[in-house]
């Protein structure tokens, strides 16, 4: 053997040890080469349990309860000992002592309720947005949770789809900026810290764009709509570090979301590089029969895996099908191994193989939930959740010192509403209600009066006769109506969007005794608003908002706190109208007032009645004429706009400074305008403040023909104001094109 061989051997020898010994350490290779196949497919399995007084049941029904200590992960487990208990099983009686990882929807708040996620966009705040994220992964952390399945950063434009509820509404950089706090949130300090969660940006993709907003129907829309609108927000999430993603239930043109590689391999692995969990939703693979695409049953698993999902939650088509198909040589054993991989080193990334109990701790459990801070921090996400839609002759805020008050509706009292449908644990006996909030805000010597009248699901009023008696003693009627937490959420779609029930027809009553009526909306969608609503001089739009929702809806109603929340999504004058949003196309015909042959209604105005970016205030603001750094600019530099804003009003408030860019000509049609900045000021009465706002290439970008973000040349308007309808704007050319190397995570493409 020459000397040149011997050498190569000998190195050949040396990196095979160093390479041994390195993967030694590393037990997630460790655990690998041990792992049997089943072993392996048990990883990519979540079972969904209920924790019952007599232990946990797995809600399948038709598996042992052992079959929990083998599994990967598991869903809807929570509590320190609980959490603690079935580890204990898991690490002692599965052959390799693998810990589970415990998955829960910590949606928004888990004991302690923040208000729902459109709410909390309501607030247009990523700080906010970041706290409470925070405090609800301090809580499910306490409480054994590693992993949720949040957020949901679906767009949508059609209020009839009940999930609505759970995104942060139509516009897609508003959702990716919220996307990516919400992420950030669940992560604190990252895994060095047991209050750091995994996330789960869901549902992937076009789920807010299902026809007729039927919940679980298909999608058809083009590749410019889902990669302007519907994808930013999960990029954004993605760009954040999110640790999952969850593929949607629908279909896109003809294909599931779980059985979609062009979207979970293509873009999610390929295009963005994302090296996170994919994990299916509910049921979902199982589900891909139903579809119509199965011819055996083997087919789900197959179809769902090979496209890239690494985890099956609920059905057990991987337990079943996987172990066949790998040795059958139709699936291959590299990308099992890969998808249990990224199971295993999320383990190792929670710090579970060294200490599987790591966030199963009574004492911290203890500690954590509900406490003064978080209800302060609910009180105050509340506070900034709610929209001032109206406000005739300055109605609201109402003096402590009322005579009489006549709150009416049962939602007034509906503890279990204001947690809104997806309460995490949180309880009804915890949460404030309205009559209670507005009960500890007014005076002593204030009569509160309560009648129910009628109830969201009920056609009947009850008590008609105290009621007019009542409203007609009474200095100023409260009356809370909108929907109860279960007309909105999942399955909840809904095709009338008006008050339901008697709600109109109550209303109509009390607006009848010529007394002042304020309207309190409870709501986990933009309700179409009647014209009996629209008699009424003040309505304040208070979604589902948690735990401390009276507090926050007295301290509004009653002036504590001056209201600063502007619409997420638009409000509709009729569902007829639907989809209807900001981001609209002009038209070869564009709708305007004026001639029959533009693009409009002959039976209903063609505009919102609350346009997206809309609320009021107590106090009033004033815009002065946007001031940009350059009329011209080079399509790599920035562009400064700056606005002065004014509080032309008696009070202290915060305004949502909105700034809105329109690409005037270009290769392909441009929206109106779309949203590109916000900022939130304070303002006392009197001052003026200066509002900067930085604009670069990713903000003028779209994507050309070949889905190219690029900068083209020409004029933009640029548009800055309270809300999507301002015309207060400046105009600016950018004098070169430009092909950009990357796309943009921010709602831009
Ligand atoms: C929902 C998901 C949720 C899952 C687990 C499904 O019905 O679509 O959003 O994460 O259930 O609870």
């Amino acid at each position: 053997m020459n000397l040149y061989r011997q050498l190569a051997l000998l190195y050949l020898a040396l990196s095979i040890s160093v390479g041994v010994q390195a993967t030694e350490q590393d037990p997630v290779e460790d655990l690998l080469r041990q792992m049997t196949l089943e072993e392996k497919i048990d990883q990519l399995s979540q079972l969904g349990v209920q924790i019952t007084p007599t232990g946990p049941v797995i809600n399948n029904g038709q598996l042992p309860p052992a079959s929990i200590n083998t599994v990967g992960s598991v869903l809807g487990a929570y509590g320190a000992e609980q959490t603690r208990q079935l580890q204990e099983q898991a690490v002692t009686q599965s052959r390799l002592h693998i810990p589970l990882l415990f998955a829960y929807d910590v949606i928004h708040g888990f004991r302690t309720i923040f208000p729902v996620p459109l709410a909390e966009a309501a607030a247009w705040d990523t700080d906010l947005a970041y706290r409470t994220a925070r405090a609800a992964a301090i809580e499910a952390t306490a409480s054994g949770v590693h992993w949720t399945f949040a957020p949901m950063v679906d767009i949508a434009r059609d209020p009839r789809w009940g999930r609505v509820v759970e995104g942060a509404g139509e516009d897609p950089f508003l959702g990716a900026a919220m996307a990516e706090a919400k992420v950030r949130g669940f992560h604190g300090a990252g895994p060095s810290d047991n209050s750091s969660m995994l996330a789960t940006a869901k549902h992937f993709v076009t789920y807010g764009a299902a026809e007729g907003g039927r919940d679980y129907n298909g999608a058809d829309l083009s590749e410019r709509t889902l990669r302007e609108v519907y994808l930013p927000p999960f990029r954004a999430a993605v760009a954040a570090g999110v640790d999952g993603i969850m593929p949607s239930f629908n279909e896109l043109a003809g294909i599931p979301l779980h059985s979609h590689k062009a979207l979970l391999t293509g873009v999610l692995r390929d295009e963005w590089r994302f090296d996170g969990l994919i994990v299916s939703d509910y049921n979902a693979i199982w589900e891909l029969n139903q579809h119509g695409i199965i011819a055996v049953p083997a087919d789900a698993a197959r179809l769902a895996f090979t496209a890239g999902v690494d985890i099956e939650m609920a059905s057990q088509t991987y337990r079943q099908y996987l172990p066949s198909l790998v040795r059958a040589s139709q699936v291959s054993l590299a990308t099992v191994d890969e998808a249990v991989r990224r199971v295993l080193k999320a383990k190792q990334r929670l710090g579970l193989f060294a200490d599987p109990y790591r966030y199963s701790d009574e004492a911290r459990q203890r500690a954590n939930l509900l406490t003064p801070q978080h209800r302060a921090l609910a009180r105050e996400a509340a506070q900034k959740s709610i929209v001032l839609l109206k406000n005739t002759d300055a109605l609201l805020p109402l003096p402590k010192s009322l005579r009489k008050v006549l709150v009416v509706g049962s939602l007034a009292t509906d503890a279990e509403s204001t947690l809104g449908p997806w309460p995490g644990v949180g309880l009804a006996a915890d949460s404030i209600t309205v009559l209670q909030g507005i009960r500890s805000a007014v005076d002593p010597d204030t009569e509160v009066i309560y009648l129910p009248g009628t109830a969201p699901n009920s056609e009947q009023i009850e008590d008609l006769r105290s009621i007019r008696q009542a409203a007609r003693s009474a200095q100023v009627v409260v009356a809370v109506l909108g929907e109860s937490a279960n007309q909105s959420g999942e399955a909840r779609s809904r095709t009338h969007l008006g008050l339901p029930g008697a709600q109109d027809a109550l209303l109509r009553e009390l607006l009848a005794t010529g007394k002042p009526v304020v309207i309190v909306l409870m709501n986990g969608r933009p309700l179409v608003l009647s014209d009996t609503v629209a008699q009424a001089p003040a309505l304040l739009e208070t979604w589902f908002l948690g735990s401390e929702t009276g507090h926050a809806v007295a301290d509004i109603l009653f002036g504590d706190v001056n209201p600063s929340g502007k619409l997420p999504i638009t409000f509709a004058r009729n569902v007829g109208q639907i989809p209807l949003y900001y981001a609209y196309k002009n038209t070869g015909r564009p709708p305007s007032g004026e001639g029959l042959y533009t693009s409009t209604y002959i039976d209903s105005p063609w505009t919102a009645l609350y346009p997206f970016g809309f609320g009021l205030s107590y106090t009033t603001f004033s815009y002065a004429t946007p001031h940009l750094s350059a009329d011209r600019i080079a399509s790599t530099d920035t562009l400064t706009v700056q606005v002065n804003v004014t509080n032309t009003g008696q009070r202290a408030g915060d305004e949502i400074v909105q700034l809105y860019l329109r690409d005037d000509v270009a290769s392909v049609t441009r929206p109106v305008r779309q949203l590109r900045g916000f900022r939130k000021v304070h303002l006392a009465p009197g001052e003026t403040r200066t509002v900067s706002f930085t604009l670069d290439a990713q903000d003028f970008a779209l994507l050309d023909e070949h889905w190219r973000p690029m900068v083209e040349a020409g004029r933009f308007s640029v548009f800055v104001g309270a809300d999507s309808t301002t015309d207060n704007q400046a105009r600016f050319e950018v004098t070169d094109s430009r092909v950009l190397s990357g796309a943009g995570p921010s709602g831009r493409p």
